[in-house]
């Protein structure tokens, strides 16, 4: 039955099994036939066991008969002193005469387990997962024993309770580092044990959780921002229940909304238990970026990732600046209920890009304009009144002729300085309510 090459590989085995020493573990538990174990740092000693003291071994380390610095022989062992990562390989042991193999075996060298470090999750009120990382590198094989022990909250669990009553936190070797307990009892209290063993040993870290604290839903999904027909301020934002939370009258979700125009940084932030919710002061023809989180309806746990951002512009059907305006076609604008996720259809904007005329908030512009006219309004103020100072004094001078000349001058500063103005500011004619003061 055994075939050929199997049994070869069981006389090694048992040749590797003549290696002992004090501080290493041999095991093929691990899955590596042959291999012994060191402590890093520590000494390692390798024996060469079966064989008459007064035998003469000789040692070789990767078939070499040079072996690592500082190591020595002792009465036929092979000593590695504060041994190191480079004295790793395979080592055997000879009869000095005749060079026959009388063992052989691989040294791997590696750290005790630290005590790992853990934290748990719980994505809705039915199963709960903990995580964990190691403490330290032990370059070493390591698995891990994941249990809990329910805490007994009243007299008469604790009477009915068995001292074994332990329970697996299972592990799914697709993801490693982590364990989930299913059916979990959202008011119940859990001790947690994430244990690393290794060759050399292991360690354990114990947690305390109770789902309720440690409930932490996955974001809302189908996040959708609509414009409101004939609403240039408002936009309609739904979503549903992240698909994780099983819906059930008892266990809700409350939400967060966040939004802000795509152009500022700063969000507006609101809360609410529906699943849509109406923004009442979204800035007129501007792009707006929405997300939304969720939180356990009684406030458990904590609040969710931000969903991914959804996008949307409110309806530019109503907005007398705009309406005619070249930038934004109501083609592009009436769909407004952008994909959420595609970057595609995001509106462009170059961080050192200024937005243009077309695309600034309307109130900006008529703020603009009151202040242009205002403006406008003490510069020819200050001209009449230079000119009607002009005007006096040639008149006490009685030089006709100049003052003819100096007031034609005046009225000609009158005429062109509005229209320099206008050019400064080069305002879009189609934009310019106020047409008579600069247009
Ligand atoms: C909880 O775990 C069980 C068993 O693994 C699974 O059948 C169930 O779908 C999980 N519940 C949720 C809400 O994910
Ligand atoms: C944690 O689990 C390990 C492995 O099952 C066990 O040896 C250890 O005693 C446990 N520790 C406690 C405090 O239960």
């Amino acid at each position: 039955m055994l075939s050929p090459i199997s049994c070869v590989s069981r006389v090694v085995v048992l040749l590797a099994a003549v290696l002992v020493t004090t501080s290493i573990t041999m095991s093929g538990e691990w899955g590596e036939e042959g291999v012994t174990y060191g402590q890093l740092g520590k000494d390692v000693t390798l024996t060469c066991a079966g064989i008459s003291p007064s035998a003469i071994v000789e040692w070789r380390w990767d078939g070499a008969a040079e072996l690592p610095e500082g190591s020595r022989l002792q009465q036929g062992q092979l000593l590695l002193p504060q041994a190191e990562l480079p004295s790793e390989g395979t080592y055997s042991c000879h009869d000095a005469a005749s060079g026959l193999l009388l063992g052989s075996a691989i040294l791997r060298l590696g750290r005790l387990p630290g005590v790992p470090s853990v934290s748990c999750r719980a994505s809705n009120y039915e199963n709960f997962s903990c995580f964990w990382a190691p403490g330290v590198e032990t370059f070493l094989p390591t698995r891990y024993i994941t249990t809990y022990r329910k805490k007994l909250l009243t007299e008469d669990e604790r009477q009915r309770s068995q001292p074994s009553d332990v329970g697996l936190c299972v592990q799914n070797p697709a993801r490693p580092h982590a364990c989930t307990v299913s059916k979990a009892q959202f008011w119940s209290s859990y001790r947690m044990n994430v244990t690393e063993v290794n060759p050399l040993g292991s360690t354990f870290r114990l947690l305390d959780i109770t789902v309720q604290a440690i409930i932490k839903p996955d974001p809302p999904e189908g996040l959708r921002v609509e414009p409101v027909p004939s609403a240039p301020r408002r936009l309609r934002v739904s979503w549903e229940y992240p698909s994780t939370w099983p819906k059930e009258p008892h266990f809700q979700l409350k939400f967060r909304l966040q939004y802000r125009p795509f152009i500022y940084s700063s969000w507006s932030v609101m809360e609410t238990g529906n699943m849509s919710e109406l923004i009442t002061d979204a800035f007129m023809g501007l792009g707006h970026v929405v997300q939304v989180s969720a939180k356990d309806f009684l406030d458990a746990g904590s609040w969710s990732e931000w969903s991914a951002e959804a996008w949307g512009m409110p309806a530019t059907d109503n907005i007398p600046c705009l309406s005619s305006g070249p930038t934004v076609a109501p083609s592009e604008a009436a769909p407004g209920a952008m994909e959420p996720e595609s970057p595609a259809e995001k509106p462009s904007l170059a961080p050192d890009n200024e937005p243009v005329a077309g695309q600034s908030d309307p109130t900006e512009k008529v703020a603009v304009l009151v202040s242009l006219g205002v403006f406008a309004f003490f510069v020819l103020a200050v001209i009449l009144v230079f000119g009607f100072l002009m005007w006096i004094r040639l008149k006490k001078h009685g030089k006709e002729a100049t003052k003819h000349h100096d007031l034609l001058a005046a009225a000609i500063h009158m005429k062109t300085l509005p229209r320099g103005l206008c050019k400064l500011w080069t305002f879009p004619k189609w934009c310019c309510q106020a047409e008579s003061f600069c247009c």
